[in-house]
């Protein structure tokens, strides 16, 4: 079925009263909703026995000023409809651990009931046996533990970047999963299952269009980037690699694959008067040597293998806690437009067409919870399927993260 637009001047609509009217807007909502709703057959009712690697703030939240995520939380919500439990969490920080199951047995659900403690990852894989892992590691430290996790057939979520080594360490890594069949790997791409993304994938194909040019922006508040981490890029990448990845991620979703000897990148070095930033968070960005420091802005050029171009404006020059993020599309006969995709309440999808109008569809979502259920809804039915960030496929983005990062600092 065609999507059709209403033909009125800058229409604003939610899209949750869309899903409502489908038939008044002629949208296809079927497709629309494809990662919307979750049923659970009777036979799938096996509880899952889940831990967390990492006690940070990916996985348990308050260490982010202003951050929307925490996959603790969601497992909570979907702990009413899915039979599993928390059966460990590991982190070399034992005060942090000891906060955070504290913090979650406090809240009195099942899901926290029989949670054990672990300083060591081995010593939790082999004693809580989980079937699924919720990696949230620094940048650096992932390798060995997943390898941990592969051997003894532990599903994973990891969180992105999935390092910051050279791609051939991923690409390692990715041809020991492929050596276990049955093996389910996510990765937070969280992006790929916001409902914005999900219209826009669906525009695209219904329409039957591709983008000539994608240009994706990126800028991030560095006020509320307290770790020193973030700023020592031994420890982070780099900042593209850390966050700008996640528009890596979808430059690639939506345009294809990018020839990467045609990347071409600059910045704005951490030594140059233009990279000054006047409030940078107490004890971050000291003592790092010159080399290590991090960019304050890059821009990348880069064509894909179809014959578009693109490039990515990444920068971490924003204060207070609210980023810039947006995404354009320049298409045969149409501009489509991703705005503020971090936004849990006012990312909107703009429509610009020939006929001078332009529409605006509001798109308030969780990806976090729907990343996490679909992942959950793979463990317990065996089925990957609907995992749209693999982690072979988010090898490529680490090559694409990679190659930008690596050749900013190079002119
Ligand atoms: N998808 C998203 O939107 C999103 C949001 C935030 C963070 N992230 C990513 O998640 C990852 C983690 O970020 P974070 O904010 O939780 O960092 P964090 O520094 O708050 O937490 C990381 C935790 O890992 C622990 N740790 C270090 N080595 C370990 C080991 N060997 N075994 C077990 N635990 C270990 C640390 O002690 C720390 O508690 C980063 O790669 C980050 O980019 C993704």
């Amino acid at each position: 079925m065609l999507l059709t637009l209403p033909a009125t001047e800058d229409v604003i609509v939610d899209h949750d009263s869309l899903l409502l009217q489908s038939d008044k807007a002629s949208l296809d909502v079927e497709l629309l909703s494809n990662v919307s709703c979750y049923a659970f057959k009777e036979e799938e009712t096996s509880m899952l026995k889940i831990a967390f690697i990492g006690a940070g703030g990916v996985n348990f939240g308050g260490l982010d000023p202003g951050a929307p995520w925490d996959h603790a939380s969601r497992l909570e919500e979907l702990s009413k409809t899915i039979a599993l439990e928390v059966v460990g969490i590991s982190d070399p920080n034992q005060a942090r651990l000891e906060f955070v199951l504290k913090e979650r047995q406090a809240k009195n659900l099942k899901l926290w009931a029989n949670t054990q403690i672990f300083a060591d990852v081995k010593t939790m894989l082999d004693t809580a046996r989980p079937n699924g892992v919720f990696i949230g590691l620094p940048p650096f430290a992932h390798g060995e533990i997943e390898e941990m996790c592969a051997e003894r057939s532990i599903d994973m979520f990891i969180e992105k970047p999935i390092a910051c080594r050279e791609p051939a360490f991923v690409e390692n890594l990715r041809d020991c999963f492929n050596t276990r069949p049955g093996l389910i790997v996510s990765v937070g791409y969280m992006l790929r299952y916001h409902k914005a993304v999900v219209f826009i994938k669906n525009f695209l194909a219904e329409n039957n269009i591709q983008p000539a040019s994608i240009c994706a922006r990126y800028n991030s508040a560095y006020t509320s980037m307290p770790k020193p981490g973030f700023w020592d890029a031994r420890m982070s990448g780099g900042p593209v690699i850390e966050q700008g990845t996640h528009f890596c991620d979808l430059v690639r979703y939506f345009g294809g694959e990018i020839n990467l000897d045609s990347v071409a990148s600059i910045c704005v070095q951490p030594s140059s008067v233009m990279g000054t930033l006047s409030e940078v968070p107490p004890g971050c960005d000291v003592g790092v040597p010159e080399e290590h420091r991090i960019a304050r802005a890059t821009s990348s050029l880069f064509k894909f293998k179809n014959g578009a171009v693109g490039m990515l404006q990444h920068a971490i020059t924003m204060k207070g806690e609210r980023y810039f993020t947006e995404v354009e599309l320049w298409c045969d006969g149409y501009v489509v437009r991703l705005v503020d995709p971090y936004s849990s309440t006012d990312c909107r999808v703009e429509i610009h067409d020939s006929s001078n109008k332009h529409q605006v569809y509001k798109f308030p979502d969780d990806p976090y919870l729907t990343e996490d259920r679909v992942f959950l809804e793979a463990l317990h039915s065996r089925d990957s399927s609907k995992i749209t960030s693999s982690y072979s496929d988010a090898v490529n983005t680490y090559k694409l993260s990679y190659q930008i990062q690596k050749g900013c600092y190079e002119k």
